[in-house]
């Protein structure tokens, strides 16, 4: 009778010996926490489909970005929602707008704390897209002017990191562009490079308030079926001078995450979105899931397919749970 010489349980015998043969590390260090601020004064307003995710005054998410600083994760990223919409998102690049006054109250309040900000069109516009419209049609090159002129205000008001989320052609460039004409050349870009037209993105539509008044966003954002065409799109970001490269959604695409990073050596992000969490806590709520052993393992095995960086609205459950060990 052969017996195994290579038994592969015996490493798995202790929590000790697994602890030392552990691939991959996870850590607070490693999330991004999306904030999402609304005008007034002490509205804590929770999203009906992201149990412990809440539209937040600035003054409520000064204090949100305290507690997310003292768990030890780095960064949030801030989403706004306007006052007014029109048809160009006029309070996108204003000084006093809601992103631009959140941006200034964390930074005075938690100066540690990395501040990155979405650029986008989409929760501003009255149509709810990405992009300016002329005559019913994405003007793609009007769009790259906005999105330079959103990005200078929040440099201005302090971002350390701009995000374009738009999938418009061009607009790491135009940023890079915009950002160095209006003197703030350290102001970084993490481009939403990769960006899938996904049904995971539902219940953020009704967090930011950002779904289109009309049609879909697939004539802008990627084919699920495409993965090859992510290699492009990663690789004309890092061209035209992206500081940090994102895949989005995150756990149907580990494939995708995983081609990218073995394309590209900038840091890389992974977008785990509102979907993906809210199936998690609505499993978890009924008890069919156990929601820290499955919040662990996805950001675990976002870290082991390649991502340095997690966006996820897990973000502050996870650091507390990791912080207990
Ligand atoms: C804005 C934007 C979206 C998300 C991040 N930035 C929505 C969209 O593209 O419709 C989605 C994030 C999430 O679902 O958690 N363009």
């Amino acid at each position: 009778m052969p017996f195994p010489a290579q038994r592969l349980r015996r490493l798995r015998a202790s929590p000790g010996l697994r602890r030392m043969v552990r691939e991959t590390p996870l850590a607070p260090d490693d999330f991004i926490y999306p904030l999402f601020v609304v005008h007034g004064q002490g509205v804590r307003r929770e999203i009906g489909s992201m149990p412990g995710v809440f539209n937040l005054s600035v003054d409520e998410a000064v204090a949100e970005a305290q507690e997310v600083y003292g768990l030890g994760i780095p960064a949030v990223i801030l989403f706004g929602l306007p006052r007014h919409k029109d048809p160009v998102g006029l309070e996108n690049f204003d000084e006093g707008g809601i992103v631009q006054q959140a941006i200034r109250a964390i930074k005075k309040a938690v100066p540690g704390l990395v501040v990155i900000t979405d650029v986008c069109l989409c929760e501003y516009t009255d149509h709810g897209h990405c992009f300016i419209l002329r005559e019913g049609r994405f003007d793609n090159d009007a769009t790259l002017e906005v999105l330079g002129k959103v990005v200078v205000s929040h440099a201005q008001a302090g971002a350390d990191l701009v995000a374009p989320s738009g999938m418009v052609d061009g607009m790491v460039a135009a940023i890079r562009a915009a950002l160095d004409a209006g003197g703030h050349a350290m102001t970084g870009v993490m481009s939403y490079a990769v960006k899938y037209a996904s049904g995971f993105y539902g219940p953020f539509r009704e967090a930011a308030n950002s779904a289109p008044a009309f049609g879909d966003r697939h004539a802008y954002q990627m084919d699920p079926a495409n993965a090859r065409e992510a290699l492009l799109e990663a690789g004309l970001d890092v061209q035209e001078g992206a500081d940090v490269l994102m895949v989005k959604p995150g756990l149907p695409y580990l494939d995708v995450l995983r081609r990218v990073r073995e394309a590209f050596d900038l840091p890389l992000a992974v977008y785990n979105v509102s979907g993906e969490y809210s199936m998690v806590k609505a499993a978890a709520a009924n008890g069919w899931l156990d929601e820290r052993r499955v919040v662990l393992e996805t950001l675990t095995a976002f870290k082991r397919a390649g991502a340095d960086l997690i966006l996820t609205y897990h973000a502050k459950d996870a650091a507390r749970w990791l912080n207990q060990g």
